[in-house]
């Protein structure tokens, strides 16, 4: 929990020119900068950054927002781990909250944890490179493997020492409690007493999550003997979910959202040799099936998986095996298999970089093309097991959500088996059928599992489905309810609500009128304030949840907002002699004054003074405005409300100028900024008319299902209903003709 004042600190020194910087080459082009977008394969810089307003944002894949928010994507940290890193940038000290003792209940074990496993590592690397036994055993094992100190270092690979106990005493000298010593898996009770190592005598691999925080280790003994387990692993923890973690996800997420692209290989060796080898973008999934919480933190970067493994009979069958689970989540497979006596380790130490890059360009094939040709290699004329081979494959094409991509598949395999298109695609449309069927009755067993879960508590044993709601009964002659607003009318609202949500993130404290208020006072009002007025005169809300809280929260910012302009204006009245100065010595002045008398002379001087001094004020008051209307933009899209944030920061992006190839210093561009005296009661008229249409048609559809008795109070609503449409568009026309 870091305190609120260090988060506006951070917040305020934070560059997004700066911290983008450190990451993509920026050149600058008219008020902003460019660069190849960080998110995706950019060729041309689409990747622009807006000093003023605090926001970067890529034109073609639309990733970008705040500075918080770009080193959340990029580095992928959480929110708090954002602004820890910016805090380090910037060599901010962070001041933390004082946590109440629920908060410190619930942080504490798992930050524990991450503490003490962070210890342990840096424990680990220590005997690695410092003991003499480190040296020896551990390092030369590594050494003799091929790794160098870079991949050595960057993986925070580590050695174990042979003693009983050794990391069990070193940690409780250094403080840490026993029970967490347990619990985290590092060590295991004895029997008399104390603890003894889990790791002992082994190298150790560091397993970290997707922020690089070590979770987990795995040890790998250097003994030959076949009774050792060649791999022990820490055992699942508050911290540790063998299901969810993907090792060397940490080291690769970079190069792979990069690429598009990566490759799954089976152990940690292979991770690291490929990675030293140049080949970044590998993960593995260390000899276990892949889980859909795998293929979740996987798609965070890329939906393009290529499979690697050996060549052999056993290797291929079981490469096969695992896939369905990923087509099933609609990533795109592909297969590379390897020699029949390689794994990936072995094979890029047997190769140079190009030859490895050969390989892959002449050998990656895709998975359904691939499972065909073995599965028929393996039927070979026999029909039954033909049979069986197309089923088999018909089935992997029928778990593919995209449509298209099924159809392609049915004409391959058509050509490869040998058979009738549209057959294979009746059959893949009839597993297609069972297996939505087979996922619907296991995601209904899911939820009444979860929900028996819920009930148990109330002593309930048994839980029992209810029968099934009459959906359509004819003869049911209770009072039709009408039709739910929401569903039918929702999109046509939700896009006028964004749309002003829009102009409040992007001007909100731009001034947009002078408003004369109930106790007679005229005051300068701001487009939020604004906003705001015709809301409460009306008595609307927002109907969307998110909207309601970004709206809600702008408000808050309102007086903080006038305190700030103060200060801005002040700092600018103080900045103003130095801008005339800074104009005056940029001004040309295009005469010879060395051949002028002294009358003309000093006129040239006045008029050259006077140019400055105008100058120098439209700057400040350039700034001005700039400051304005950045001002609510900066604060939502850095707010730690994840959802608010987001989508200030799609909003805010909306809107920088992407028009920068015919953005010359020459060109007077109208922005939308100058026009908001029209937009914004346009966009307010838009929304209310919006509502009332959804009104008048909820009042037709009443009329239609209504008795005599209802009817004429039904129609007078209507009849109003009608007239307020009428009135609301003579005032918006008067309105936008006529602003003042
Ligand atoms: N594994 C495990 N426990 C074992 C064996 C294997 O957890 N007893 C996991 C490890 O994550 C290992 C992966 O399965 O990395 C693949 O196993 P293997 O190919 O045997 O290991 P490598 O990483 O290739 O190790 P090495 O090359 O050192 O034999
Ligand atoms: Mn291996």
């Amino acid at each position: 929990m870091i305190d609120h004042n260090t988060v506006q600190q951070i917040l305020d020194t934070a560059d997004i020119v700066d911290v983008v910087s450190d990451f993509v080459s920026l050149k600058k082009r008219g008020a902003n900068w460019i660069g190849l977008c960080p998110f995706h394969n950019d060729r041309r810089p689409s990747f622009y950054v807006s000093r003023a307003k605090g926001i970067c944002k890529c034109f073609a894949c639309g990733e970008g927002g705040s500075a918080v928010n770009f080193i959340m994507k990029h580095e992928q940290l959480s929110y708090p781990e954002a602004l820890r890193y910016l805090a380090r940038k910037y060599h901010i000290e962070i001041q933390e909250k004082e946590l109440t003792d629920e908060e410190k209940q619930a942080q504490s074990e798992r930050e524990a944890m991450l503490m003490l496993n962070e210890w342990a590592c840096d424990y680990f690397e220590k005997q690695l490179h410092e003991t003499q036994a480190g040296q020896d055993i551990g390092l030369s094992y590594f050494k003799e493997r091929g790794f160098n100190d870079v991949t050595i270092k960057e993986f925070r690979l580590g050695y174990s020492s042979e003693g009983y106990d050794d990391f069990y005493k070193a940690a409780v000298a250094q403080g840490f409690n026993p029970q967490l010593l347990f619990d985290v898996g590092l060590c295991i009770p004895s029997d008399h007493g104390g603890g003894h190592d889990r790791f002992r005598g082994r190298v150790m691999f560091p397993i970290m999550n997707i922020a690089g925080k070590v979770i987990a280790f795995g040890g790998r003994t250097l003994k030959k003997d076949k009774n050792v387990a060649k791999y022990v692993n820490s055992p699942e923890s508050v911290i540790y979910s063998k299901r969810d973690v993907i090792y060397g996800l940490f080291q690769a997420k970079r190069e792979i959202s990069k690429q598009d692209k990566c490759f799954i290989v089976e152990g940690y060796a292979d991770v690291i040799s490929m990675h030293q080898a140049g080949f970044k973008n590998v993960i593995a999934s260390s000899g276990t099936a892949l889980t859909e919480g795998h293929i979740h933190a996987i798609r965070r970067f890329t939906s393009n998986v290529t499979e690697m493994f050996d060549g052999d009979e056993a290797g291929v069958k079981a490469a096969i095996r695992g896939v369905d689970m990923l087509l099933k989540e609609g990533l795109n497979i592909k297969v590379l298999p390897l020699p029949p006596e390689d794994d990936p380790d072995s094979f890029v130490r047997a190769h140079s970089h190009t030859e490895v890059e050969d390989y892959i360009e002449q050998n990656e094939a895709d998975f359904i093309n691939f499972k065909t040709s073995v599965v028929l290699k393996d039927a070979k004329n026999d029909p039954i097991k033909r049979t069986a081979a197309i089923t088999d494959v018909v089935k992997s094409i029928a778990i593919i959500p995209d449509e298209i991509a099924r159809m392609v598949y049915a004409k391959e395999c058509s050509t490869l088996f040998g058979m009738d298109e549209q057959t294979i695609l009746r059959q893949i449309k009839q597993y297609r059928n069972k297996f939505l069927e087979q996922w619907r009755k296991e995601r209904q067993q899911q939820q009444a599992r979860e929900q028996r879960m819920a009930e148990l508590p109330q002593g309930e044993g048994s839980f029992e489905v209810p029968p099934p709601m009459p959906d359509d009964n004819p003869t049911d002659t209770s009072t039709p309810s009408s039709p739910s607003r929401t569903t039918r009318t929702s999109s046509l609202i939700d896009v006028q609500e964004r749309e002003i949500i829009r102009l409040i993130v992007n001007y909100g404290m731009c001034y947009l009128t002078d408003t004369e208020y109930e106790d007679g006072s005229v005051r300068p009002t701001t487009v939020l304030e604004h906003i705001n007025n015709e809301l409460l005169l009306d008595k609307m809300s927002f109907s969307d949840p998110l909207y309601h809280r970004t709206f809600d929260i702008s408000k808050r910012y309102i007086d903080s907002y006038y305190r700030d302009l103060e200060a801005f204006k002040t700092q600018l009245k103080e900045l103003t002699p130095q801008y005339i100065a800074e104009e005056m010595e940029n001004a040309d002045d295009g005469q010879e004054l060395d051949k002028m008398d002294n009358n003309s002379l000093i006129d040239a001087q006045e008029k050259k003074e006077k140019a400055a001094i105008a100058k120098a004020n439209l700057r400040a008051n350039n700034e001005l405005t700039e400051f304005s209307s950045s001002y609510l933009m900066k604060v939502l899209c850095s707010l730690d409300d994840d959802d608010v944030r987001q989508l200030a920061c799609d909003l805010a992006s909306d809107n920088l100028p992407q028009l920068s190839k015919i953005h010359t210093q020459y060109a007077t561009i109208v922005e939308e900024r100058d026009k908001l005296v029209y937009l914004v009661p346009e966009q307010l008229y838009n929304w209310k008319n919006a509502l009332l249409i959804m009104h008048i048609n909820d009042v037709k559809a009443q009329i239609a299902h209504a008795d005599a008795a209802q009817l004429p109070q039904l129609l007078e609503q209507l009849q109003e209903l009608y007239q307020v449409r009428h009135q609301l568009a003579a005032i918006i026309g008067d309105r936008v003709v006529n602003p003042h």
